[in-house]
C-alpha cells in the first residue's frame, strides 16, 4: 500500500445552466468538495486532501474534478453530478490512494468514472517498461 497522499482537485468554476439555459447557471464545485470531503470524513479515511481548484481546463464537462498522487497516474474526470456522486468520488479517492500507481481496475470503477475520465496522465517517473492499463 502506498502511503503517499491524494488530493482531489474539484473545479469550483464550473458553471452548470439551470434548464439548459447558458446565461442561468449554479457553481456546485464547492458544495460538491465539502460533501467529498464529508463522505472521506465518514469514511475514517486519512491521506486524502480535497483541493478547489479554479478551473480544469474542462469547462464543457462539468463538474470536473481530477485525481492526482505521488508516482500515480492522474486522471481527469468530467461530468460529475456534483448532487449524488460524492460519495463514489470519495471511494474512489481511496482506491486511488491504497493503489500501486492510481490506476483502478475497469471493473471497480463507478459509472462516472467509466464514461468521465477525459485523460490521464503518467507520474513524472513514469517509463514505457511499466504496465498500465
Ligand atoms: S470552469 Fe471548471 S473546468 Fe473550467
Amino acid at each position: 500500500m502506498s502511503s503517499a497522499r491524494t488530493t482531489i482537485f474539484v473545479c469550483v468554476s464550473c458553471r452548470l445552466p439551470i434548464d439548459g439555459n447558458e446565461s442561468d447557471f449554479e457553481k456546485p464545485g464547492s458544495e460538491l468538495a465539502a460533501a467529498i470531503e464529508a463522505h472521506l470524513q465518514g469514511a475514517g479515511a486519512s491521506g486524502i486532501d480535497v483541493r478547489p481548484v479554479e478551473c480544469l481546463a474542462v469547462c464543457k464537462r462539468p463538474c470536473t474534478i481530477a485525481f492526482a498522487g505521488q508516482d500515480k497516474w492522474t486522471y481527469l474526470v468530467g461530468g460529475v453530478d456534483a448532487k449524488s456522486q460524492a460519495g463514489e468520488i470519495a471511494d474512489v479517492a481511496q482506491r486511488f490512494a491504497t493503489s500501486e500507481d492510481g490506476i483502478i481496475p475497469w471493473k471497480e470503477r463507478p459509472l462516472f468514472f467509466r464514461k468521465g475520465v477525459i485523460g490521464r496522465v503518467p507520474p513524472q517517473t513514469y517509463r514505457i517498461t511499466e504496465k498500465a492499463e
